[in-house]
């Protein structure tokens, strides 16, 4: 007799931002490439994203699902759509969401002054479609990201009903989300939701701590962060929640949406190749310096760096070794944008090395995938890193990561030490402490690494044969789901 067919586990991602239709980092990456994983393995997954322009814009035919005549302030719309692998429920609030570019910042740059309401209208929508809003979109598990889906849970368990089990999942616990207390009326929370146990966080709302304080579980994104985040030094003022609810909080490492970052037909390089034609990659470095104005050579050992410009990031660190690039007859070329002061200084390292080093100020989707196929080896000196995403597609691209060993880097790169090296495991280099001199002894190992043509080209072999891809990772949350859900 035929078994009968188990219901798929429906999954509702929610968060505020999905790759390829608005991104500023990794989190974009992951909400768009982890619904896909999770479907091939038999999941239904809905993402809840908000209508941004850009969102709307690709969102060609929507059925709208649900009608909320005032969503904190005004009239909104929930669409339901697909673009491309997508299945998308897009919340239209011209008032939250009706604003070009960056999706937190103002155009000068500032944290738009209603970024509480709007986060909190997502978190709403959510809450209520755990509760039956739409009773065919009904999920079993919200899988909430960042602080930006931070209320989930706070709401789904103001009313007395059941709910769906929440995943909270931390991409980056510098971004908390925290709101002066006196909007506490504004976001609906009682006042006895202000307390230690609930959403108040050192006097203020956090959106983030809310969240972490009502999830069933809590993930992050690579086991070494996880254990980093409950030490006072990587806690950032949450360790000893995350100490508390240690039973609570798992490690996932992020995957690669290895269709996209795939070497082999990649559009972006002048010569797609794989780990068998490694030789193809010069004309991709060729391509590379003439596309960025440095010089073409070579012989020369070509950095590149992809990154959002900030303290996390370790760009300081590259700006003080740019002289030990130039010494060991190195390149970079840098593609990133971020904090004013690091751009400025980026430019003028630019200007005093014509030919050498390169910054391109900006983000270009295709100028990322060609250096990741171009440079020789990519820089990833981050203070803390949760995961990181460009040190795998590194990998995948036979660009040898040069990492601290922090967080996901950590666990994501084999370093070039004597008993990797010699049992052909090294996928690239690690150092630690993030310091000025710890990069600069990296450089020089590299160098020497290079100029070992035989070694060099086993790392990048290694590093292209690893399985970056989402298949491993989907499991574990799907384990994770599984565990959670009431039977
Ligand atoms: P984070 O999320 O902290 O910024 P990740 O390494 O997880 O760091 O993800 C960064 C993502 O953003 C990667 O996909 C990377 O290629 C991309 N990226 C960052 N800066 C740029 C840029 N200026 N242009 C194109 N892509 C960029
Ligand atoms: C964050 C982290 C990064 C991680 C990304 C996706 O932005 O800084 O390490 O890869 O989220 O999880």
């Amino acid at each position: 007799m035929a078994k009968p067919r188990l219901k798929p586990m429906k999954i509702l991602m929610v968060g505020s931002e999905i790759f390829p239709l608005i991104k500023t980092g990794g989190l974009a990456d992951v909400m768009g490439a982890l619904p896909a994983a999770l479907s091939a393995i038999g999941l239904k997954v809905t993402t809840l994203i908000p209508g941004y322009p850009a969102v709307l814009a690709a969102l060609a035919r929507s059925d709208i699902v649900h009608h909320y005549p005032n969503l904190f302030g005004a009239e909104a719309t929930l669409r339901a759509g697909r673009v491309d692998r997508l299945d998308l429920l897009v919340l239209d609030a011209p008032h939250l969401f009706a604003r070009p570019g960056n999706p937190y910042l103002d155009p000068t740059g500032q944290d738009w002054p209603d970024n509480a309401q709007r986060f909190a209208a997502l978190s709403r929508v959510a809450a209520d479609l755990g509760l039956g809003l739409v009773p065919s979109l009904t999920p079993d598990i919200i899988h909430a990201h960042d602080w930006q889906a931070g209320l989930v849970p706070v709401y789904l368990h103001q009313a007395s009903k059941p709910a769906p089990k929440i995943v909270m999942t931390v991409h980056n616990l510098a971004y908390q989300g925290q709101f002066p207390a006196d909007l506490l009326g504004l976001l609906g929370l009682p006042p006895s939701s202000f307390s230690i146990a609930g959403v108040e966080h050192y006097g203020a709302i956090g959106f983030l701590k809310a969240g972490l304080q009502h999830a069933d579980a809590i993930t992050t994104v690579s086991p070494s962060y996880a254990a980093e985040i409950a030490t006072p030094e990587g806690g950032m003022g949450l360790d000893g929640l995350f100490r508390a609810r240690a039973d609570r909080v798992l490690g996932i490492l992020n995957g690669l949406d290895t269709d996209i970052w795939n070497p082999a037909t990649d559009q972006a390089l002048a010569a797609p190749f794989d780990a068998e034609h490694l030789a193809l990659r010069a004309a991709n470095k060729s391509m590379l310096a003439r596309a960025t104005g440095l010089d073409e050579r070579s012989d020369a050992l070509l950095f590149g760096l992809i990154s959002r410009f900030t303290w996390q990031k370790g760009i300081d660190l590259i700006l003080a070794a740019i002289e030990t690039i130039i010494t060991i007859n190195g390149q970079l070329v840098v593609l990133g944008t971020g904090e004013p002061a690091l751009e400025n200084a980026l430019r003028e390292a630019s200007s005093a090395h014509p030919g050498a080093i390169k910054a391109i100020i900006g983000f270009d989707e295709g100028l990322a995938h060609l250096i990741q196929g171009g440079a020789d080896a990519l820089l990833v000196p981050s203070r803390f890193e949760p995961c990181g995403l460009t040190q795998l597609a590194a990998q995948r691209y036979g660009a040898v990561p040069i990492v601290t060993r922090v967080g996901g880097l950590a666990d994501t790169v084999i370093d070039a030490n004597d008993a990797a090296l010699s049992t052909q495991a090294a996928t690239g280099i690690q150092f630690q402490p993030a310091t000025e001199d710890g990069l600069r002894r990296a450089l020089h190992r590299s160098a020497r690494l290079f100029h070992d043509p035989p070694t060099w080209q086993m790392i990048q072999r290694n590093a292209m044969r690893l399985d970056v891809s989402w298949a491993g990772p989907a499991r574990h949350y799907a384990a994770l789901y599984r565990s959670l859900r009431p039977s």
